[in-house]
């Protein structure tokens, strides 16, 4: 998680730079923010030019007011973090960046210094630490590295000593920046006369589209003269390659709507319509893979993980064609069956997540083949792919992922087709789903949603219930509702309930009900009927009626493709109801974008 930007030039504003990019990089951990600045001026309360000046704080950066000059201050060189914290409480003292005892030095860090106690303790009594993560050590670690050697070789032997999966940026009073990686992501940007260093290319978008992506192994020293990439195993430089990014800046605001879950969730019917067009190529690609593969996996995480979810079942109804469906985490657990013929389908938004990263290494070494489905050009998942989709939802930038899932579930929808040379009909139900979604976004709909979050408002726990196809809608309805309102929800299958679920069923609990116009619609409905005897208020979501909802949300049939409406009205009622307890459902405590730890 975190996100990491750093700047060196001749513009004299390193602090308003590194301020920009974390701004857009906060959606990566945003439990605290932290500049360092090599000052490039000497005043009355600085003693030397060439200081180390930091300005850190817990919360967000919009939210803050500044305790020092930095922004005012005439600086070429600097780093930023946004944190995510992993070790060692949320406080200013805990973010980065971390100095070292004589200032000189400044390190921001993402990822987890697994080995960071042992190295503590073999460091010299002297160093005084002044807060409780793991990442303090690095720069601790450096400083006394600098007695024999320069800063860039000093930051090598430091950073090959660290165990875990790290990317840290070095900043040295010099002016100069080292930034190393093994496991986490870093973007350098190549401008005129000014270079940059982030978690992800779209904070450097808007000032260069020229960049380098840095690989696990690598380090590189950022000063006036350029980037230079190294080997971390031999010292030795590197050769790379500048890659010119076709991209444009990430839109940064929620435009006319107050936040960016709502202004996503809008965005889904253009969203389906786009991958009608971009993704018909993609998915008849991706089909003949799977047709020639023997034996094929797909991993993700959360949000991701339910797509594929629902992708299995759309490929065993449809397509009758079996895959195989794993959480990225539990992969490890599973990998004995792949060989060279395996296929891996990797489905993520962000591109990043670790949980996925780590089996794709190990498919990769067994030789497995790699299919990157992302909506992050660029990412490091889509960077292993040797066949890559991009799944085109634009930039998601609320934590709780809606247009990327209905991306996701679109272009499954269109590789099942695909299997069996009927993609036509796949387009055509998108484009059902995609004004089946508009109907709902109507005014007079959403009001109904208002109604229904108002009255779940005070429970303290939700059931979501479904089968075949819409059980994975199940479980993605329940982590909406969990990860932005607090509530606990849970997804269940239906046919689950009796064997223990159903005890915690008193009266009023809430459950929402998947109920399609398909061959699950009458065992649904029986499940519904045996939780309103015990109480519970059924909030019914289907294209019909039944004496068993309390509540009913019409959404219409739009055939195999219904899971696509269906999921609409749980993002809504999520976002509601944390609107109406007052949370922000853009940045949802403990939660961030891209899961870059394990
Ligand atoms: C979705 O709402 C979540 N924030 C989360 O479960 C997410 O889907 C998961 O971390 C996977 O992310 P990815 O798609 O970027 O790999
Ligand atoms: N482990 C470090 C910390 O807790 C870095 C966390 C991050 O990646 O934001 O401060």
């Amino acid at each position: 998680m975190c996100g990491i930007f750093g700047y060196t030039g001749t513009k004299k504003t390193a602090a308003n730079r590194v301020l920009k990019g974390l701004k857009t990089l906060e959606y990566r951990g945003y439990d605290s923010w932290g500049v360092a600045v090599v000052s490039d001026q000497k005043t009355e309360s600085r003693k030397a030019d060439k200081e180390i000046l930091v300005e850190k704080q817990v919360g967000k950066i919009g939210n803050s007011v500044l305790k020092s000059d930095i922004l005012n201050l005439k600086s070429n060189t600097g780093i930023g973090h946004t944190r995510w914290a992993t070790h060692g409480g949320v406080t200013d003292t805990n973010a980065h960046p971390h100095l070292s005892c004589d200032s000189s030095l400044a390190i921001v860090h993402n990822g987890i210094v697994e080995n960071f106690q042992k190295l503590k303790k073999g460091l010299n009594k002297s160093h005084n630490f002044k807060s409780d993560t793991d990442t303090e050590v690095i720069v601790h670690l450096i400083e006394d590295e600098m007695k024999n050697k320069g800063f860039s070789e000093a930051v090598r032997s430091t950073f090959n000593k660290l165990d875990g999966l790290n990317a840290i940026a070095a900043l040295s009073s010099s002016g100069e920046i080292v930034v190393a990686k093994n496991g986490s992501p870093i973007v350098l940007g190549v401008g005129s006369g000014e270079y940059f260093l982030s978690s992800d290319a779209t904070a450097i978008i808007p000032h260069t589209k020229k960049v380098i992506f840095l690989e696990d192994g690598q380090f590189a020293i950022l000063n006036k003269k350029g980037i230079s990439v190294y080997s971390l195993a031999s010292g030795k430089k590197v050769k790379t390659e500048v890659q010119i990014l076709d991209w444009k800046a990430v839109e940064s605001t929620t435009g006319k709507f107050p936040h960016f879950m709502i202004k996503e969730i809008f965005e889904q019917p253009k969203v389906l319509r786009n991958a009608i067009i971009s993704l018909e190529k993609p998915a008849i690609d991706m089909a003949a893979s799977i047709k020639e593969a023997r034996g094929t996996f797909f991993i993700a995480s959360g949000t991701a993980f339910h797509a594929c979810l629902a992708g299995t079942y759309l490929f065993s109804k449809i397509a009758h064609h079996h895959v195989n469906t794993a959480v990225a985490s539990e992969f490890n657990y599973l990998e004995d069956f792949l060989t060279k013929q395996s296929l891996i389908i990797a489905l993520s938004q962000s591109g990043e997540t670790i949980d996925v990263v780590e089996p794709l290494n190990r498919a990769a070494k067994k030789g497995a083949k790699i299919a990157a489905v992302v909506n992050s050009l660029g990412s490091t998942i889509y960077r292993m792919g040797s066949i890559k989709v991009l799944l085109g939802a634009g930039p998601e930038i609320a934590v709780a992922s809606t247009k990327a899932y209905v991306a996701k579930v679109a272009f499954l929808m269109l590789v099942t087709y695909a299997l069996i040379g009927r993609i036509e009909e796949a387009k055509k139900l998108l484009i059902k789903s995609a004004k089946e979604i508009e109907r709902l976004l109507r005014k007079e709909n959403i009001s109904e949603i208002k109604k229904i979050a108002k009255t779940l408002a005070k429970s303290e726990h939700i059931y979501t219930i479904g089968r075949g196809v819409s059980y994975p809608t199940a479980l993605e309805s329940a982590l909406k509702m969990k990860e932005v309102s607090y509530i606990h929800t849970e997804g269940l299958a239906g046919g689950e309930l009796k064997h223990g679920a159903i005890a915690l069923i008193s009266k009023g609990t809430p459950c929402i009900v998947y109920a399609p116009d398909d061959e699950t619609f009458e065992s649904i409905i029986s499940n519904a009927t045996e939780i309103k005897s015990r109480g519970g208020l059924i909030i019914g979501v289907g294209p019909k009626n039944s004496e068993s909802f309390d509540h009913w949300v019409p959404v219409k049939d739009v055939g195999e493709a219904s899971l696509i409406p269906m999921v609409v009205p749980a993002q809504l009622l999520a976002y509601f109801l944390a609107l109406g307890k007052g949370w922000d459902p853009d940045k949802p405590r403990n939660l961030a974008k891209s899961v870059t730890v394990k």
